[in-house]
């Protein structure tokens, strides 16, 4: 098949209607990537109450979904992405998702995660052939889509639109694999002969990202490093062996930006547009963070972070090392949640340090973009990385990141080292061996680069003219896509 691909993006979350984290911006920029390129495209997720009802579009049929002898009900609706025809279909069902988050409270997870994720997928294979659109392809993302691929071969075989349907199947963080109770099996809507090691039982437990690794066409990670590091014991959180056996059907596809979103020069959250060519407003971008979050008016370097904030973020190197920084002359700037020890930790540190170090707890989309465009560097001392957006976002607002080098962030940081320098390539610090002292000495580098304008400078340019739109991985994504379809 070399035509226009018809695709079904099954998801949990995407921007503007619902976003933790990556996944979501991701989720509404491939879509359109792969729409500008003649291919159509239509998006799925669950109508969570926290959507804005003008987003929410028109109910447009009944769903249901049968697990274990019951039916459960539900109605599909029919919405746009703003300024786009391009379809988004949402799940209405208020007991699983009228919910104030996707996934949980604070830091415990919904008990019922499983059985609405696979109330979802199943859902989403009842309504679709109801829209009279057929797709080529269904591409679904980490493990609250897992179950598609495996609904498809298994109970619905022999059906005639979905038994021979291609999945591909993206790995967005294999921290985070869906695994729950064997006395759920159940709820999944799989036959207890699918708990099997071969398929989803993985030490006692469901392992739903497993059943999206097993049975789909097709996978992918969202970097090149990541997709090999997953094959490793390091980073394979128990589930290398697996991928292995998949080795051949397993890809990185980087991740890119939607540069309609996050550009400097025409981002409209923040207050002075700027470019490499015209600088002037990043400098206001930069008093007005101050400003804004009561720092100092001072010339000095702003260290920032926007985060969730977990372990596998590093955010224990930042905890740790903050006293030791704090005696330089910096400000720090970190907008985050997650974690409750973090969170107090460093409201302490913060509290101790007024007019140095503002800590936001929450989720602020503006206050976010005001920060990746007012900071100098960006601190991302990740553990672990599948790819990272907020890297990329600081490149591109002149924000010079500062990051282990692991997963995407090898792939898309290039560290100052001085050949690098030499030959303008460099567009970052990036420390090898995770640990306190290794983030420390990156600090120190950064502090030591700032110190030389003219180094500064030219790293920041080279940052900002990172090409990293979503064009040649959209293409990549096809290539899959058709492979999926040749050999599904
Ligand atoms: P991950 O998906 O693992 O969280 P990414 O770097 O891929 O990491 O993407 C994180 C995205 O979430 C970025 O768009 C970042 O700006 C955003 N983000 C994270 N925390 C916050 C927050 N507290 N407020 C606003 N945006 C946030
Ligand atoms: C995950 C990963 C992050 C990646 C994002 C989008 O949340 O943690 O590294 O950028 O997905 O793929």
């Amino acid at each position: 098949m070399s035509g226009p691909l018809n695709i079904l993006y099954v998801t949990s979350e995407v921007v503007p209607f619902m976003k933790t984290g990556g996944l979501a911006d991701v989720s509404e920029a491939l879509p359109r990537a792969l729409r500008a390129q003649g291919h159509d495209v239509r998006v799925v997720l669950p109508c969570y109450g926290t959507i804005p009802e003008d987003l929410k579009g028109v109910r447009s049929g009944p769903c249901s979904a049968r697990f274990n002898g019951d039916s459960i009900f539900a109605a599909w609706r029919t919405a746009r992405f703003p300024d786009s025809d391009m379809p988004v279909y949402l799940i209405e069902h208020d007991l699983y998702f009228w919910r104030d988050h996707p996934y949980g409270k604070g830091n415990t997870e919904y008990p019922d995660n499983l059985e609405r994720f696979c109330f979802f997928c199943m859902a989403v294979l009842d309504f679709v052939p109801q829209t009279g659109w057929v797709p080529d392809v269904i591409h679904c993302h980490d493990w609250h889509t897992a179950t598609i691929p495996a609904y498809i071969k298994t109970r619905f075989v022999d059906h005639p639109l979905w038994g021979a349907m291609p999945t591909v199947f993206t790995i967005h963080n294999l921290a985070y694999q869906g695994r729950f109770a064997s006395s759920l099996m159940p709820k999944t809507g799989l036959g207890w002969e699918l708990f099997t090691p071969k398929y989803v039982e993985y030490y006692g437990d469901i392992n739903l990202m497993k059943a999206g690794i097993t049975f789909a066409s097709k996978l992918n990670t969202v970097s090149r490093t990541y997709a090999k590091e997953i094959q490793t014991e390091l980073a394979g959180h128990g589930l290398e062996g697996v991928l292995r056996t998949r080795a051949d059907d397993l890809c990185g596809i980087q991740n890119g930006v939607d540069l309609a979103v996050w550009n400097p020069t025409s981002d409209r959250r923040i207050p002075a547009n700027f470019s490499v060519a015209d600088q002037a407003g990043k400098r206001v971008c930069k008093e007005a963070l101050q400003t804004r979050l009561g720092l100092d008016q001072k010339d000095v370097p702003i260290f920032s972070m926007v985060s969730r904030l977990v372990w596998d973020k590093g955010i224990s190197a930042l905890v740790t090392s903050l006293d030791q920084l704090l005696k330089k002359d910096i400000q720090v700037v970190l907008l985050g949640s997650g974690d409750l020890s973090f969170e107090q930790a460093l409201l302490k540190v913060a509290q101790d340090n007024p007019g140095k170090m503002s800590v936001t707890i929450g989720y602020n989309e503006d206050l976010a973009h005001l920060i990746y465009a007012g900071s100098d560097f960006y601190m991302m001392p990740s553990r672990t990385e599948p790819c990272g957006l907020s890297q990329m976002y600081s490149m591109l607002y002149g924000t010079i990141p500062v990051v282990h080098r692991t997963g995407g962030l090898a792939d898309t940081v290039t560290d100052a080292t001085p050949g690098n320098l030499a030959s303008q390539t460099a567009t970052g610090i990036v420390f090898n061996t995770w640990s306190d002292r290794a983030f420390i000495n990156a600090v120190n580098r950064a502090l030591r680069l700032y110190g030389d304008a003219s180094a500064f400078e030219q790293v920041r340019r080279t940052g900002m003219r990172r090409d990293f739109s979503w064009e040649r991985s959209a293409r990549e994504y096809v290539q899959l896509f058709r492979e999926a379809v040749a050999a599904p």
